[in-house]
């Protein structure tokens, strides 16, 4: 088995969870300790504004090289941290990082939803060469492009690990991750995988509540709690096209941005329209759910979204079954990403599949990912 450290930073933006894994990129063996480094502000704020601006940014662009190598640097921060702990607590080291790096861009091939004259991309920022320098260990990286030139989304990744985790838990079952956008994993009673973006999560979330309420977002739903979904806004947002598209599908972070304008939003108050963006990722997870082959008897929910209250509560009363956080059955909902990206570096050296039909669309299970510095 190899000891691994996965390092992702979601679309929410808030920072990059780091966790200490052991695995073989099939069986996962101890999990270790994990944190979490948030981005300072005005990092935070660079990388936001760097998703306005991705689509006509230059790989040399000094905006872009500078939020890399700011980027680059707290991922090497929490390298260093965790090691250190791991040292301490377990006595033991790492042998390889996954590297996920920020997504600034997510434009895969979508049928029904044509790019125009744009060819199929995703981007993820960071500089993985330097991280292998700094730190002196293997890194894994670029997990996402081999599946996207292929024809595949792209995303989700982490559905290979959820059901290695989930190995001995009652199926089908749903694994549900909300960051800036949702993705679920279904797993059925076979073990076979259906996974896709549902729809936004935290992103439209934490956009209104700094613009309109002046923080970094809806701290446990309390703006959410206090408003009333708007009906006519609603049911705008139930007619965009992503929602009856059948899986595989995938977002990217602002893909709901111009319906959500178009959409009326911006006319209610800060507690209804946060109510309403609560309401509508309820409302994008339960139509993702009529994709499944047969209802999943429970819902597993990670991701810093089940920490608010509101979404929990909007998804139980869209869903009918369960809807529980995946601490109960022992998993970690703020590292779960993190792991994966550590079982999926270990994949990646050893040349096992990363996207399958089930979860990419790609037409068969391919390899991906590159991998740099160290003695592999
Ligand atoms: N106590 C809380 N109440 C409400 N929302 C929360 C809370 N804690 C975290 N969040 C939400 O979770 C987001 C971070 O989730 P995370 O899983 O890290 O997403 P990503 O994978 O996209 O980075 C925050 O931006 C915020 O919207
Ligand atoms: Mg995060």
């Amino acid at each position: 088995m190899l000891r691994t450290i996965g390092l992702m930073s979601g679309t929410s933006l808030d920072g990059v969870d780091a966790a200490w894994v052991e695995t073989d990129g099939e069986r996962i063996g101890r999990l270790g300790p994990s944190l979490t480094l948030p981005y300072d502000p005005r990092l935070r704020a660079d990388l936001r504004q760097l998703l306005d601006v991705a689509a006509v940014t230059g790989e040399y662009d000094p905006f872009l090289l500078d939020c890399v190598a700011r980027l680059t640097a707290v991922h090497v921060e929490a390298v260093q941290r965790l090691r250190d702990q791991v040292r301490r607590t377990l006595g033991e080291e790492v042998d390889l990082l996954g590297f996920h790096g920020q997504t600034i861009l997510h434009q895969p091939l979508r049928p029904g939803m044509p790019l125009g004259n744009k060819s199929p991309r995703t981007w993820q920022v960071g500089d993985a060469a330097l991280l292998a320098r700094r730190t002196g260990l293997s890194v894994a990286y670029d997990f996402r492009s081999a599946d996207v030139a292929a024809g595949g989304q792209g995303a989700p990744l982490v559905p290979v690990v959820h059901a290695a985790l989930a190995a001995g838990l009652p199926k089908p079952l749903a694994v549900l991750n909300l960051g800036g956008v949702a993705n679920v994993t279904y797993i059925g009673t076979d073990g076979s995988l259906l996974a896709f973006d549902t729809g936004p999560a935290n992103g439209p979330l934490d956009d209104w509540a700094r613009r309109r309420a002046g923080r970094d977002f809806d701290a446990d739903g309390r703006l959410a709690l206090a408003g009333q979904p708007d009906g006519a806004v609603l049911s705008r947002l139930m007619h965009h096209p992503y929602l009856a598209l059948p899986p595989p599908k995938s977002l990217d972070r602002l893909d709901f941005d111009r319906a959500l304008r178009d959409a009326g939003l911006a006319e209610l108050s800060p507690e209804d329209g946060a109510a309403t963006l609560v309401a509508f990722c309820a409302v994008c997870v339960a139509a993702g759910a009529r994709h499944f082959p047969e209802p999943a008897g429970l819902w597993l929910v990670g991701g810093g979204g089940r920490r608010n209250p509101a979404v929990m509560k909007a998804l139980s009363g869209a869903l009918e079954c369960p809807v529980r956080p995946v601490e109960v059955v022992g998993w970690h909902g703020d590292a779960l990403e993190a792991q994966a990206f550590g079982v999926l570096a270990a994949r990646v050296a050893r040349r096992l599949p990363l996207t399958f039909p089930g979860t990419t669309g790609v037409a068969a299970p391919l390899t991906g990912g590159r991998l740099v510095g160290g003695l592999l």
